[in-house]
């Protein structure tokens, strides 16, 4: 009954705000263009210049090419320009530009790659020589075998060993490595395309995808709803569909698709929890694929399809709220996006605020507050480090990453800091109204861009005012363009936690480990544990302890990576195998940061580490040799 109840006041208030959305659009019309409306917002990572001409509709045509790990193919998109624009400038990093051509007919456009302009943060821009009358380009290319967004796996680098793997990672500013485009999150576009790949595997994007592989090795894909360059993904694999839900399912190799399913069994739940709290989900279907282990996030918000780690199988559904995190990205990041990635804790912070209010809503108070917590711990971690290294800029919610590549400057600060300011904002109005504005602010902004300063504007105006709420300006500048923690910060009381550190306590005044009541402890409360473990613990604790609760072979990649932290603080030897292996299969950067850094402490063990380094470094993304080059001062052999 509720649930009908639900749902038709969810399709009244759909259709209300596609009325208001329509005749938002009809205004907008009348009083300027979309390009008009783009060009206020400038971002520092884009040569594109949308003022003049910007792309509206992608239609791609691509060949995947395993041999040579080139993917080659044709962009063809609709655009609009001024009357006075002759050209469009495009976004690319590392491509070979065979040849442009307007409109259907394929008259040749004139075309330069201006590497007079280029950097090596932000690529090379493509400038198109536009006449009077183009509203299509066509731009024949192929990409570098070193593009950065793409990793090209060998079958061993599978479950299946059978069959290579190709997947991208577009976020932040790598999307122009494989496709020449206007890479800003403020330019939004549809799109369709045709991938051929090798028969025997499928192809999935963030659109509407194919549920199982066909004969040609030809798929088809639609994306209806506009979405930024940074949301372009495609995974080609030996891949299988399997449903969780209605609108909800799994992809992954068929090795692994029953552990996927069970693990991610909620999906659907979470679907339905997330819009009873923030309104309808926007985009159809919602599926996840699980990649191969060198994928170097968590989970990446792709539309329709986030693409997650397998290190989040753990076998109990304890890591399922990186689930939940990126499904909330299809309102916060996806429906309205940062405008730039100085303002990447729009995206970020909302999500997490809505992430945790999702597994609050299943899950229940306690468990949320345990996750609010842990994450409150990392973000104090990273303000003393960011602290330290003098970077405390870099602990503002409101960021300044002009000429600095966006992926060094993105920390949890965005994150976590920004959540704890919604929760501020949630504990000033109260519960019930807060939820009211943010729903209101995804329908009203929907599909839109926002800025750190169209957000406080907002802000003002829908929640501040009208609630008569006594947060003044300078309130606001501290949380957002102030470093650090206001005093304010709201504070977590988790009674759970409150049992591990009375356990923790009896276990260092000499209860052995097998008498504490850990038998109910979910993984959050063993993460809880181990990190709370006194640095210099030793290695006759860490072996009482590891033969106690067996944490060298746990199955929870979280508690694992806290574990192994330990075992090389204290020369744990018997943690040793693990770790090595750990790092050599597994390319999720959160995990391999602190590994490799706590190495790097000792002399010996940065010896070990490089060599670690040297045999794994194959197995990563770019994006993570990126950081790991940098931490290790590894310098790549050219030849
Ligand atoms: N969108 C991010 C991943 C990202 C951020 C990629 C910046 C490139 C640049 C994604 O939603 C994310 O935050 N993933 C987290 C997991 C999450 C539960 C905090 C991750 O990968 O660890
Ligand atoms: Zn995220």
């Amino acid at each position: 009954m509720k649930q009908n109840k639900t749902n038709s006041y969810v399709i009244i208030i759909y259709c209300l705000s596609l009325l208001f959305n329509f005749s938002c659009e009809m205004q907008k019309e009348t009083s300027e263009t979309n390009a008009q409306a783009t060009m206020k917002i400038n971002d520092p990572h884009s040569f594109a210049r949308p003022q003049q001409a910007v792309i509206k509709h992608l239609k791609w045509d691509a060949k995947v090419n395993f041999e040579n790990k080139i993917i080659s193919g044709t962009a063809s998109y609709q655009i609009e320009k001024t009357e006075e624009a002759d050209s469009i400038i495009l976004d690319t990093q590392n491509l070979t530009i065979k040849k442009v051509t307007a409109g259907k007919d394929g008259k040749d456009l004139p075309y330069e790659l201006r590497s007079d302009l280029s950097n090596e943060i932000m690529g090379t821009p493509l400038h198109i020589s536009l006449y009077n009358d183009t509203d299509q380009i066509n731009i024949y290319y192929e990409t570098s075998p070193k593009a950065e967004a793409l990793q090209w796996l060998a079958p061993v680098q599978t479950s299946g060993k059978q069959q290579p793997f190709l997947f991208t990672q577009s976020q932040a500013i790598l999307a122009r490595s494989w496709i020449p485009i206007q890479d800003s999150p403020g330019i939004r576009f549809t799109y369709e395309a045709n991938v051929e790949v090798p028969v025997g595997l499928l192809a999935l994007m963030s659109a509407e995808n194919p549920k199982e592989k066909n004969d040609k090795g030809q798929y088809q894909f639609e994306m209806n709803q506009p979405i930024p360059a940074y949301l372009m993904a495609l995974a080609v694999g030996d891949l299988v569909f399997e449903p969780v839900g209605k609108r909800t399912g799994v992809y992954a190799e068929p090795e692994m698709i029953d552990k996927a399913a069970y693990e991610f069994a909620e999906m659907e739940d979470m679907l339905i929890a997330a819009e009873e709290l923030y309104g309808p989900y926007r985009w159809e279907q919602y599926d996840l694929i699980v990649l191969p282990p060198s994928f170097p996030f968590g989970g990446m918000e792709n539309p329709r399809l986030t693409f997650v780690t397998p290190t989040i199988l753990a076998g109990d559904r304890s890591l399922t709220s990186l689930v939940a995190h990126e499904l909330a990205h299809s309102w916060s990041g996806n429906l309205v996006t940062n405008a730039n990635w100085n303002d990447f804790w729009l995206n970020e912070g909302f999500t997490v605020y809505f992430e945790r209010r999702i597994m609050e809503a299943l899950y229940g108070d306690s468990y949320a507050e345990m996750l609010s917590e842990l994450g409150k711990q990392d973000l104090q971690g990273s303000i003393e480090e960011l602290t330290a290294e003098g970077n405390s800029k870099d602990t503002h919610l409101k960021l300044d990453l002009d000429d600095r590549n966006p992926d060094d400057g993105l920390t949890d600060v965005a994150y976590e800091k920004g959540s704890l300011f919604l929760k501020w904002l949630e504990n000033e109005v109260g519960r019930k109204k807060f939820d009211v504005f943010l729903e209101e602010y995804f329908n009203t902004n929907a599909f839109q861009t926002m800025t750190t300063e169209a957000f406080v504007d907002y802000l003002q105006k829908n929640l501040i005012e009208p609630n008569n709420l006594s947060i003044n300006k300078e309130d606001l500048d501290r949380w957002i363009y102030g470093p650090g923690l206001p005093a304010s910060t709201p504070k977590f009381d988790s009674e759970r936690f409150a049992a591990v550190d009375s356990a923790l306590q009896q276990w260092q005044t000499g209860t052995a480990p097998q008498d504490l009541a850990t038998s109910n402890w979910s993984s959050h409360e063993w993460l809880h544990f181990i990190r709370a473990l006194p640095e210099d613990i030793g290695i006759e604790q860490m072996k009482a302890l590891d033969n106690a609760f067996g944490l060298t072979e746990t199955g929870n990649s979280e508690m694992l990576v806290a574990w192994l932290v330990h075992a090389i603080r204290n020369d744990y030897n018997p943690s040793f195998n693990r770790l090595e292996e750990f790092l050599i299969n597994t390319g999720r950067r959160k995990f391999l940061v602190p590994l490799y850094e706590n190495l790097t402490q000792s002399e010996k063990n940065q010896q070990m580490a490089m060599v670690i380094y040297q045999k794994a470094r194959d197995n990563y993304h770019f994006v993570a040799t990126h950081t790991l080059d940098q931490l290790l001062g590894y310098k790549e052999e050219t030849n």
